[in-house]
């Protein structure tokens, strides 16, 4: 279908939740988009953080197929293999101690919201229901995950919200002391704030956090939506921080492109729902999980040291570039920041029309790729970018 007509069949239908940028996406390989004309772009976005080991990853799009022959759904009456295998893979990689799974990553956040309330309600019952935030996160669009995040842009026309939330500044440690009351329960964060505009938490504060949470029983809830699955250069990117989480979410990249959402439980909170708290239709969808496992497979500790190479190597040029005048960020999750006068959504624009795919957060250029991708590629892209950016 032409861009023009599928533009106009798009609009007459589709809510226009999404502010779309001019292209139109009929095809994908490795780490290339094809628009509807069949014109290549290099892919720096991975659909926000999904397509993590490239479009049309042959060990994964074999373990999707092959799941899809055998069964491609059944309810959660029932055992599936792949749900169970995948929840192990992450429990090795991870050190927790169940999953629960969900469609994607607000549905993994509600799970985890809910699962600090019922902490909260079984063990200081009357006395905590508080769950501490942080200003700038981001956790999802469903009522409870926005009210978690801690940004009031979004919270505009949609209240009333549940109660229970309270946001602290990230990286000071002085108004997170403030805002801890005796009623927090738990606190909800990520590492690096992706949607926010790619901002890391300092290691003083995220310190500060873990010593909090040791003392007085206060559940970490680390939302790695983003920043897991590798895309940091570590599994799950607290791991740089030296956090011990007691429920870590995961969506995005999770399942290579297919939609999935996780919660893992730690130590204190694995028996905290029990038959009947919680469920969801399709949570551990077996296609789904089986893209999972071969995601899994795929991730090994030598593949994250590369990321983890090809994140520095990315950085280091992106610094080089004109008008970019600082880089935040970790691995292949990475926030340019831009000289006064660029603006990142006209950037975008124009690196579309020339064949690559950045996007934005806040005010920065955003660099999500597939954790797949070449130092060549990404030389490819960016001298694209370089001149856009002239
Ligand atoms: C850190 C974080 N949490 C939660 C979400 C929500 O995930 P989803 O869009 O799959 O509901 C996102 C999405 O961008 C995210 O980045």
């Amino acid at each position: 279908m032409k861009f023009e007509a599928l533009k106009e069949l798009d609009s007459g239908y589709i809510a226009g939740t999404y502010s779309r940028y001019a292209l139109g996406v009929s095809k994908a390989e490795g780490h290339r988009l094809f628009d509807c004309g069949g014109r290549e772009l290099i892919d720096f976005s991975s659909g926000i953080g999904v397509a993590s080991v490239g479009y049309g990853n042959p060990i994964w799009a074999e373990a999707v197929k092959s799941q899809i022959d055998r069964l491609a759904h059944i309810s959660n009456y029932y055992y599936t293999e792949p749900m169970a295998r995948l929840a192990e893979g992450l429990c090795r990689r991870t050190g927790m101690k169940k999953v629960f799974f969900g469609n994607s990553g607000a549905e993994a956040n509600e799970g985890a919201i809910k699962t600090a309330r019922k902490y909260m309600s079984d063990n200081y019952p009357g006395r905590r229901d508080t769950i501490l935030t942080l200003t700038g996160s981001f956790h999802g669009r469903t009522i409870a995950t926005l009210a978690a995040t801690g940004q009031d842009s979004l919270h505009k026309n949609f209240g009333p919200f549940p109660e229970g939330f309270v946001y602290a500044e990230a990286n000071n440690i002085k108004d997170l002391r403030e805002k801890l009351t005796s009623r927090v329960g738990a606190i909800m964060l990520e590492c690096i704030q992706g949607e926010g505009g790619v901002i890391p938490l300092t290691k003083e504060f995220a310190d500060e956090i873990a010593a909090i949470c040791r003392e007085n029983d206060v559940l970490l809830l680390a939302d790695e939506i983003q920043t897991g699955m590798g895309r940091t250069g570590k599994f799950l990117c607290l791991e740089h921080y030296g956090l011990s989480p007691d429920v870590v979410t995961l969506a995005k990249g999770l399942a290579g492109g297919l939609p999935i959402g996780a919660v893992l439980f730690g130590e204190k909170t694995e028996k905290v729902l029990g038959a009947g708290d919680h469920g969801s239709t399709f949570g551990g969808n077996p296609v789904c999980c089986a893209g999972g496992c071969a995601v899994l497979e795929i991730l090994s500790e030598g593949f994250l040291a590369e990321v983890a190479q090809k994140g520095e190597y990315l950085k280091e040029k992106l610094l080089a570039l004109p008008g970019i005048t600082g880089v935040s960020g970790r691995g292949m999750m990475l926030g340019a920041e831009l000289k006064d006068g660029l603006v990142n959504t006209e950037i975008v624009a124009a690196c579309l029309k020339k064949g690559v795919v950045v996007i934005t957060a806040k005010h920065k250029l955003r660099f999500l790729p597939p954790l797949t991708m070449t130092t060549e590629e990404m030389d490819e892209g960016l001298a694209v970018l370089k001149s856009c950016l002239e």
